[in-house]
């Protein structure tokens, strides 16, 4: 692999994302595997996590649903061939006309407050509806993706049931759905399984439900070795106890899911080169041709993505200090341990084809980096790195 990836990078510059399908597709396989005893069970890839089309058309290939934020995600997900009724709209604090006019395309609707459903619920009370609800679960890696505690934005609240069943009764709409997620980078399949009864206890008040979707979360291993949500004792001990609740609702329910990071982030490399190595009296920093603008999780969760040298992979261990070129701190690794490091070298960082390439910007008027997908051993180009054009593109220029 490092062979080719230096390939690549050679062939289409520095700093570049490249993702690997084969990866994605066993991942997306062993999720499914892992809920095999669940008749009806429906992925919806969480689309913000990586959006180029080409890979969303690989999900919409595997028979994945697609799980969107925005419209523009609804149209990107049409755009690669998905049907509106394989997709789902969770969005957070949108206008009720950006909710229409998705609902208008016939994708599924999921409203996350009373305000926005009484609304909705008035106006088109003939179109189904699922509801995410706040289960105030503590979870997930980091402040910043725990969206299921009490003070969290996410949500209708379990408290606020009564009161949602009133709206529902007085507008006379259809809940088919109910949902919810509590953050990301969760470990604890109990934190999981203790929601997902929360989500149960709700799902009673609602008598013609076709699903229950339980997001997403799951952590995934960002070194070798590190730990993972065991997606095979999940899938087990959650399909039985969905299968037990059909059961006891007296129908076969579909068990959803919408998960992003899982199914992307270990697919996915980020390759920059080295341009300066510069000693100080406390550290050794490698200076890379990139920085957050172009990966921001390190400074923006703390994220730790493991730096590998494939310039010199067999050489001598030091101890480096990995940042870039941004007129700020933008530190990628403090003090990692990686094979001696010279300008012009490769560094290759692990996980990122979650929230990294759709979390890019222009910062320092850089250009986004290039998007190169491997699929059936062969390396094609699926996003051309920006130029010039693009950074003046849309700017209206007045005489001054
Ligand atoms: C509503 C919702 N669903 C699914 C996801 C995907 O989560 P993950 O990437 O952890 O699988 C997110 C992530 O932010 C989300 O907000």
């Amino acid at each position: 692999m490092t062979e080719m990836l230096l390939k690549i990078t050679k062939n289409y510059g520095s700093p570049l994302y490249v993702y690997d399908s084969a990866k994605i597709i066993s991942q997306y396989n062993r999720l499914k595997n892992a809920f095999s005893s669940v008749a009806n069970l429906k992925l919806n890839y969480a689309a913000k996590a990586l959006s180029n089309i080409s890979v969303l058309k690989l999900f919409n290939s595997l028979g994945s649903g697609l799980d969107t934020v925005s419209i523009q995600e609804v149209k990107l997900g049409l755009k690669a061939g998905f049907a509106p009724e394989s997709m789902i709209f969770t969005p957070n604090g949108v206008s009720l006309q950006e909710i229409e006019e998705v609902a208008e395309m016939g994708v599924q609707i999921n409203i996350d407050n009373l305000s926005i459903l009484e609304q909705f619920g008035t106006k088109h009370p003939k179109v189904p509806v699922c509801i995410r609800i706040n289960p105030h679960v503590m979870a997930g890696g980091n402040t910043n993706i725990s969206v299921g505690h009490i003070d969290s934005k996410f949500g209708i609240s379990i408290h606020q049931i009564p009161l949602l069943l009133r709206i529902v009764e007085n507008t006379g709409m259809n809940i088919n759905g109910i949902h919810m997620h509590t953050g990301s980078d969760i470990l604890d399949i109990d934190v999981f399984l203790y929601a997902s009864e929360i989500l149960f206890e709700t799902a009673k008040n609602f008598k013609n439900l076709d699903f229950i979707d339980f997001g997403s979360g799951f952590k995934v291993p960002y070194k070798t070795g590190d730990i993972e949500t065991n997606i095979e004792e999940l899938g087990e001990k959650l399909s039985k106890r969905f299968n037990e609740f059909c059961s006891s609702y007296g129908k076969e329910l579909t068990l959803a899911f919408e998960p992003g990071k899982f199914l992307v982030s270990e697919a996915g490399v980020f390759l920059a080169k080295v341009n300066v190595v510069k000693q100080t009296t406390s550290t050794v920093f490698a200076q890379i041709d990139s920085g957050f603008n172009h990966l921001i999780r390190p400074m923006l969760y703390g994220s730790q993505h493991e730096i590998i040298n494939i310039s010199n992979p067999e050489g001598r261990e030091r101890f480096y200090s990995v940042v870039g070129y941004i007129c700020e701190t933008d530190t990628f690794a403090n003090n990692r341990r990686i094979s001696e490091i010279n300008e012009g070298d490769i560094l290759c960082f692990k996980n990122a084809g979650a929230y990294c390439f759709t979390m890019a910007s222009n910062y320092n008027s850089r250009y986004r980096p290039a998007e190169v997908l491997i699929h059936n051993g062969e390396a094609h180009l699926i996003r051309e790195r920006e130029t010039f054009e693009d950074i003046l593109n849309k700017q209206v220029e007045i005489d001054i």
